[in-house]
């Protein structure tokens, strides 16, 4: 590019260098300079020329708009009166109207200007003028602003997800042994042989200590996203009703409790028992950040929001979406603190005060929802999350009424268990046969395969684990039952996380499902309601 220099006849121009300002072959002055000033007043930017005293002598191009002002419209008028607020730029212009380059930034309405100064000198080396452009950077601000918080929001999940595998997987081997701790407490506890006070308080102790394991694992699990879910149409606006006394009792009295709710709010789809988990998680963080009384707010709203979530501006569709947002007016969190609250295990309270899995349990159920959830939060300021669903395509009177039905059998079917694990099956066949039933139990799936291809068997139901030995997995022999005996019910038992994925959310309908750990009066319950299911009951 060409040297800006300063012509003798007054007029301001470029060397030779820059050919759209270069005079052509035959071309009159006119020309060039009305060429040169539609150049200038059309580019998106600001070039100015200042005298040595600083006061503009021509303001030209596209970027005036920006700043409210017309072509020309500053000639006369001293730059600094104009940027009086701004000392960078006051400072910057002296520094160029003593003969150095520098530039300065300035802000006006959204657009976001850096003005680059070049004093121009005569021949004795004097400033006689100062020339400037000014460039509007603000979109480009905030497109890379928005392009770094999605980095750090795929970051940020990446590192969630790795996480949760690991979590999930460690979680699978611990439910398989609590199901046979608690099990077997719970059948010690009914043998009629152990009436000993003494013995019935261990063994009481042993089975509670086995629940609270398997609170934690559960934790984890929701945490990884792979707990079995029940999703369900649902309105948040009863929910937190329904919550409400729970939610007083667990604050207490020195804090203020205000539900906001969204008179006609949409519905959404998620398992009901695991969002007041979640409600219940917030509320007690809530709690412990207002040791001297506050107010914690729960508001609903529904909404248009674009590209799924707030920040994701990639997909300018507006989606309709249920927003519940959980504030408080406690001690707040420092920048630190809000990058890792939804991690496992991160917690800022003592020893024996917190585990650290209430948000990574809140942010794993709504994750596994299909919803997202943001906090914010500074020191002194309190916190808020929100909460997004996806809203449900359906008004809230078109929600069937929940019935169910009661037992009316007495056990006496016949039901193939399918378990690798010896613990596991020896418990399951046991309360299953002290419940009337008779029980075929199978350790693998061809074993069982060859069960049910004998016509001579009558089978009832089919308890199968999801992972077995071999080759063939609970998912295929549960295509394989049904291919061989249409309509025979299956119930799959599982606390391996992996298999629900394949499943599908919430379970194809007509495949039951189980969590393990299980207790003894939760198997039962649970295959007595699926033969009851199938028998049409
Ligand atoms: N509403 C809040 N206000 C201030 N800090 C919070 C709030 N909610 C969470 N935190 C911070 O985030 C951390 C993690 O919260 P999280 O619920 O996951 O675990 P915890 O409450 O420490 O333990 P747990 O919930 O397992 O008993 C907390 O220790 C606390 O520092
Ligand atoms: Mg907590």
């Amino acid at each position: 590019m060409g040297e800006a220099v300063f012509a003798h006849d007054g007029i301001y121009a470029q060397n030779e260098g820059m050919p759209l300002m270069h005079k052509r072959p035959g071309e009159g002055l006119d020309r060039q300079a009305g060429r040169l000033t539609l150049v200038l007043e059309n580019a998106p930017v600001i070039m100015f020329g200042l005298d040595k005293a600083g006061r503009f002598i021509f303001s030209e191009g596209n970027g005036l708009a920006a700043m409210g002002l017309r072509s020309g419209q500053t000639i006369g008028v001293s730059i600094t009166d104009l940027y009086r607020e701004n000392s960078a730029a006051v400072e910057a212009i002296r520094e160029a109207l003593a003969g150095r380059h520098t530039s300065f930034e300035s802000f006006f309405s959204g657009a976001h200007f850096i003005t680059r100064l070049t004093p121009l000198f005569d021949p004795a080396g004097q400033v006689h003028e100062v020339v400037g452009v000014s460039v509007d950077i603000g979109e480009q601000v905030r497109a890379e602003e928005a392009l770094s918080e999605r980095d750090e929001q795929l970051r940020q999940s990446q590192k969630m997800e790795a996480v949760g595998q690991l979590a999930g997987g460690i979680a699978h081997d611990f439910n398989n042994l609590l199901t046979a701790i608690i099990g077997y407490s719970d059948l010690l506890l009914e043998n009629k042989d152990c009436s000993s006070e003494s013995v019935r308080g261990d063994v009481e102790e042993i089975r509670r200590a086995a629940e609270r394991a398997a609170g934690l694992t559960r934790q984890i699990l929701a945490f990884s996203r792979r707990q079995a879910m029940q999703p369900e149409a649902t309105s948040l606006n009863e929910l937190l009703t329904e919550t409400e006394p729970l939610l007083r009792r667990t604050l207490g009295e020195e804090m203020d409790l205000d539900l906001v709710l969204e008179p006609e709010l949409g519905l959404v789809e998620v398992d009901r028992s695991q969002m007041v988990q979640v409600i219940m998680n917030l509320a007690i963080n809530a709690r412990d950040a207002m040791p001297g009384g506050g107010r914690l707010t729960l508001e609903t709203a529904d909404l248009e929001l674009s590209g799924g979530f707030p920040g994701a501006t990639t997909d300018p569709t507006l989606r309709p979406h249920i927003m519940l947002r959980v504030s408080d007016t406690g001690v707040g969190m420092d920048e630190q603190t809000v990058a890792h609250i939804f991690e496992p295990f991160f917690t800022t309270k003592g020893p024996g005060e917190g585990t650290g899995l209430g948000l990574s349990t809140v942010y794993g159920i709504v994750r596994q929802s299909g919803g997202d959830i943001f906090v914010e939060s500074a020191p002194g300021m309190g916190t808020t999350f929100r909460i997004y669903f996806p809203r449900l395509d359906l008004s809230a009177d078109d929600v069937p009424p929940v019935v169910v039905p009661p037992s009316l059998a007495a056990a006496h079917e016949v039901i193939l268990v399918v378990e690798d694990e010896a613990t596991v099956r020896d418990l399951v066949t046991r309360v299953l046969s002290d419940e009337g039933y008779i029980v075929i139990a199978a350790r693998d799936g061809a074993q069982a395969l060859a069960l049910l291809n004998d016509p001579a068997r009558s089978i009832d139901l089919v308890l199968t684990d999801v992972v077995l030995p071999g080759r063939l997995q609970g998912d295929v022999l549960v295509q394989r039952a049904s291919a061989l005996r249409p309509g025979l019910p299956v119930l799959l038992m599982s606390g391996h996380p992996r298999h629900l994925i394949k499943f599908g959310r919430g379970l194809e309908t007509g495949v039951n499902y189980l969590q393990k750990p299980f207790n003894p009066s939760s198997l039962s319950r649970k295959v007595r309601e699926v033969l009851d299911t199938a028998a049409g009951r």
